[in-house]
């Protein structure tokens, strides 16, 4: 830029809906309204994120804690990374209304923003939490103390020691567990044992810190000790785990865990600002201004976060029921019969709920990013992004980006059968 040169900026959308930007040079003072600084600024940012490749195949993602937990449709690292990079400074605050495993969190923290996180899934804020808390010494002591009680429990049990349970080879632990009815349909019996002394030591650990992330790893071995086919089908199958599988597991979590959480520690600041909400985002929560929204909402029909996490849930003593009348999106709502029955204008108002709310809450000019992807409803495919935009256009938003990412039919977290997801659409909205 010269002072006697102006630039025009163009956005353009393709027939395939990519995003083309035009830069012109123009007699100086023609545009000059136009000529802030910022909006310069914005537009390179755009037209970089615009040339990102964002299928970003072959990449880690497990780096730092990313890898504690899993989680149904969680987004990979360097989606949020991209935006936060280009459409925040280091310093500014960044929020992600429907957080789930933290992603952006984590990510927004590497890379020296403030954070806000909602989740209406307890689990969800459970795992948010203890991605981000680093550990200090003192800690890491009491976490490392922990795993070595754990590791002469799993010890004794290889041995098939009675002491220091006097059971015979199923020891009978003195620890709360879930219904009767829970344990004996979804877990084998020396299965719930070992849950519910695992449990009670964790519930010893007094700092909150250490407990959370014990809680998680906890959490992270509960499916595949139990009968539950998977992450993302809540049906029963008969599964073989070994007496002391629950602790083996446990511990070898719990190692890669300490791992993740150390890496973490060494790289975050302590005087960023990470606030994980477990509410209802349709309640309006009061979280202050934030200057960039990177969320990756629920797809109508697409998952069922309170079943599929249920087992988890009720062993960490949590009730599924509650959040299962707040979950937005969830399977269970869109296929229910009669007049209760969720349809594409449910998520219509939801959004304009949330709208309503990121308004109020994003700074002037800044942007709202969606990662979203299409749905099926009553075998009718729904344009989420589309649906989205045009909320949030009628709600005092401008779209100024979609782009398209391929999702990885071979990732875990990928659900074929349900929704028939094969791309995501990358939306990018600024606040008028
Ligand atoms: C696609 S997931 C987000 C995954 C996240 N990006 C990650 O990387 O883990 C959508 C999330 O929306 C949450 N959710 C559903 N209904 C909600 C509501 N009413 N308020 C807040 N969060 C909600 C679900 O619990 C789920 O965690």
């Amino acid at each position: 830029l010269t002072a006697t040169t102006t630039v025009l900026i163009l956005f353009q959308m393709t027939s395939e809906g990519a995003v083309t930007l035009d830069l012109e040079s123009v007699d100086s003072g023609t545009l000059h309204a136009s000529l802030h600084p910022a909006h310069v600024e914005d537009a390179v940012s755009l037209k970089r994120l615009a040339s990102i490749k964002w299928d970003f195949s072959n990449e880690h993602t497990r780096q730092l804690t990313h890898g504690i937990h899993p989680y149904p449709a969680k987004f990979i690292p360097q989606i949020p990374a991209a935006l936060i990079e280009e459409l925040t400074a280091p310093g500014e605050t960044v929020a992600d209304v429907f957080c789930g495993s933290g992603t952006t969190l984590l990510e927004s923290l590497r890379l020296r923003r403030n954070v806000i996180g909602i989740d209406a899934n307890p689990l969800a804020a459970l795992i948010s939490r203890a991605k981000v808390r680093p550990l200090d010494k003192i800690q890491t002591i009491a976490l490392r103390s922990h795993r070595a009680i754990c590791q002469d429990i799993a010890e004794h049990l290889r041995r098939g020691s009675k002491d220091p349970f006097d059971n015979g080879v199923h020891f009978v632990s003195s620890g709360w567990r879930p219904d009767s009815e829970v344990c004996e349909f979804w877990f084998l019996p020396h299965v719930v044992e070992e849950l519910a002394e695992l449990r009670k030591l964790i519930r010893e650990i007094s700092d909150d810190t250490v407990r959370t992330l014990c809680e998680v790893v906890f959490s992270s071995i509960i499916v595949t000790v139990s009968k539950q086919d998977s992450d993302t089908r809540y049906v029963r199958r008969e599964k073989i785990v070994s007496v002391g599988n629950v602790f083996r597991r446990y511990i070898a979590q719990l190692d890669f865990a300490d791992d993740s959480i150390q890496q973490l520690s060494r790289i975050v600041d302590s005087e960023l600002r990470c606030d994980v909400l477990n509410c209802n985002v349709l309640d309006a929560p009061d979280v202050g201004f934030f200057d960039l929204l990177v969320t990756s909402p629920p797809y109508p029909n697409a998952y069922s976060y309170h079943l599929y996490h249920r087992t988890r849930l009720l062993w960490l003593g949590h009730d599924p029921e509650s959040f299962k009348k707040i979950e937005i999106g969830s399977h269970r709502k869109y296929s229910a019969k009669g007049v209760n029955r969720a349809d594409e204008n449910t998520f219509r108002s939801e959004f304009e709920t949330i709208f309503g709310w990121v308004r109020r809450h994003l700074r002037d000019q800044k942007y709202a990013c969606f990662i979203v992807g299409d749905s099926t409803l009553a075998g009718r495919r729904i344009d989420n992004a589309s649906l989205i935009s045009d909320v949030g256009t009628k709600s005092g938003f401008r779209e100024v980006a979609r782009l398209e990412r391929v999702i990885q039919a071979t990732k875990k977290t990928f659900n074929p059968a349900i929704g028939k997801i094969k791309s995501e659409k990358i939306l990018i909205l600024r606040k008028c």
